[in-house]
């Protein structure tokens, strides 16, 4: 008998939860306890000098969430009305909505069909007189090629932002995404890697690009006169309580990225003989398996399969439509044939760092009920 599943608790496997323990519970009881909870103490800085040591970068600046983290990195930049910024059209809305909220034209690029990521011949097909920025965007945990996209940047001069919401933990050639680019930026969304329920990052290895974020996200106020504002900025900044949980989470990131790879390897084991791609993790690169995902041989399949996880209390995600899907983005792109095909047939699954090996193989032996029904 088919059941109907009308909430995520009734889900047995949930597509993603985040991983929490005391630690947490410990730092934010201290806030509680201090009445630090607004966007001043101690954990802030802390939370911002480890994450910026993490990911191997000068400096961090912590924001409320990856999306304003992504509109103050354009702002940062400079990026302005008659710019345009080419970004991949497979990703999140908030990486476009951004580029449009800063005044800019997004320019649409097509994925490779390889690693699901920007294609770097077409980022060369699209630059004109007025790009100004590539904006790269790191998706599902698969870092884009980013020795092409640098040779690129420097070839033509634009700038380049990194979108790393997805790929906390992904390194290209050795290094942590978000270190290639001017700047970048990090999500930590409940459903992210490591998370402080609403959250963002916004990194860089230079002092004025953070001291300018700094400043644009606390009002534009003044270093040296308080209450003194000379550029109209914004209150974008993170909670204590936030960066408590995050400092807690950054405190386990390794066991977290380790879990993750290794439920990426119990889902290649299972799947690797069915009519689907598994996962794949390109050459001098580390995926940090945010999403782990899957691509099915036609846009049916997936979501017929879709469906039947669901009714076996399994939660499963299509990828992003493309953004020139989107309404309000409709004319901006056309001739995106690849990005196009991957977000009908890709599907994420359960990826989150609690699930044991007997629940990767649950998952996965209902995957293949299916094929074999
Ligand atoms: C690629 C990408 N960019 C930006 C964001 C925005 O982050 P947030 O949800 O924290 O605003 C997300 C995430 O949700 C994302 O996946």
């Amino acid at each position: 008998m088919h059941m109907t599943l009308s909430t995520s608790r009734d889900l047995l496997f949930p597509i993603y939860r985040p991983f929490l323990d005391e630690q947490e519970k410990k730092y934010v009881d201290e806030c509680l306890s201090s009445t630090w909870i607004s966007s001043k103490g101690r954990f802030i800085p802390l939370f911002e000098k480890q994450f910026a040591d993490y990911v191997g970068v000068e400096f961090a600046t912590s924001v409320c969430n990856g999306t304003v983290a992504l509109h103050l990195a354009l702002m940062v930049l400079g990026i302005q009305p008659g710019d345009e910024v080419i970004v991949p059209t497979l990703t999140y809305i908030a990486s476009i909505n951004t580029i449009v909220q800063a005044g800019a034209k997004p320019v649409f690029v097509d994925s490779l069909e390889s690693t699901w990521q920007m294609d770097p011949a077409d980022i060369t097909r699209k630059i004109t007189a007025r790009t100004k920025a590539i904006m790269a965007v790191h998706l599902y945990g698969q870092p884009c090629d980013m020795k092409a996209i640098v040779a690129i940047c420097q070839k033509h001069s634009l700038l380049l932002i990194e979108d790393c919401a997805e790929a906390f933990g992904s390194y290209f050639d050795g290094k942590h995404v978000g270190t290639f680019g001017d700047i970048a930026t990090f999500s930590f969304f409940g459903n992210k890697t490591i998370t402080t329920g609403e959250g963002g990052m916004l990194t860089s290895k230079h002092a004025n690009v953070h001291e300018l974020a700094y400043r644009l996200k606390t009002q534009g106020v003044s270093p040296e006169k308080t209450y003194w504002h000379e550029i109209a900025g914004f209150n974008y900044r993170m909670t204590n309580i936030c960066a408590a949980i995050g400092l807690a989470q950054l405190e386990k990131a390794d066991k977290i990225l380790a879990k993750k790879r290794q439920i990426a390897a119990w889902y290649n084991q299972h799947l690797n003989d069915l009519p689907l791609v598994t996962h794949q993790e390109a050459e001098n690169t580390k995926n940090s398996y945010w999403m782990y995902s899957i691509l099915l041989t036609q846009s049916q399949t997936r979501d017929h399969l879709g469906s039947f996880l669901l009714e076996n209390g399994i939660e499963t995600r299509p990828f992003f439509y493309p953004a020139h899907h989107m309404p309000m983005y409709i004319k901006e792109g056309k001739d995106l044939p690849v990005a196009e095909n991957l977000s009908l047939r890709g599907m994420n699954l359960p990826s989150f760092p609690a699930l044991s090996k007997q629940d990767v193989g649950q998952i996965s032996q209902k995957i293949r009920d299916f094929f074999h029904s």
